[in-house]
């Protein structure tokens, strides 16, 4: 039944990171359910739009597949740090980040051994959460992504 007294949300996700990581990949396989193997750069900006039911809400996400960006340098948190210079919230606090390793599906398990290193980084680096995904095999993409909702929802 339509209720006119639904609430709805809508949250601007950007998705970003090194060039060829699968950042279009998984926007596509959270969105249209399928994956393709061949490598096309995304060229300036592509938009996407995922509609939840959420605790009887509308959680509508504007993901914003940005093309892929150079290296800044060694370190793994240089991306963050340069998001969190640039982008804050109306209430002065940093935008909730997840970190995502795609491509699990390549066997690298380097990450899974190193699990209470990567939940010491988050913690110091300001993610909420990390995930090993694969656009591929479908892996990890939902539950990543309802992380960052759920904790989007709980700062509001
Ligand atoms: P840019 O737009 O250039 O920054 O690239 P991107 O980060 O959007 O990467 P894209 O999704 O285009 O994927 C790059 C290549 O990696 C493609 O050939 C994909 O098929 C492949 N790929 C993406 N995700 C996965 C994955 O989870 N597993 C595997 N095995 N390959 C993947
Ligand atoms: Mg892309």
């Amino acid at each position: 039944m339509q209720n006119n007294h639904t609430k709805e949300h809508l949250f601007k996700i950007l998705v970003i990171g090194d060039l060829g990581v699968g950042k279009t990949s998984i926007i596509k396989r959270y969105v249209h359910q399928n994956f393709s193997p061949n490598y096309r750069a995304t060229i300036g900006v592509d938009f996407a739009l995922k509609v939840l039911n959420w605790d009887q809400e509308t959680v509508r996400l504007q993901l914003w597949d940005i093309a892929g960006l150079p290296p800044l340098r060694p370190s793994p948190n240089g991306r963050k740090e340069d998001l969190d210079s640039k982008l804050s919230l109306a209430n002065g606090k940093h935008v909730a980040t997840v970190l995502l390793a795609n491509k699990c599906d390549q066997g690298r398990d380097v990450l899974t051994n190193n699990g209470i290193k990567m939940e010491q980084f988050c913690q110091e680096n300001g993610f909420v959460g990390w995930y090993e995904t694969s656009a591929k095999e479908n892996i990890n993409i939902d539950e990543a992504a309802n992380c960052l909702v759920k904790h989007i929802i709980a700062s509001e």
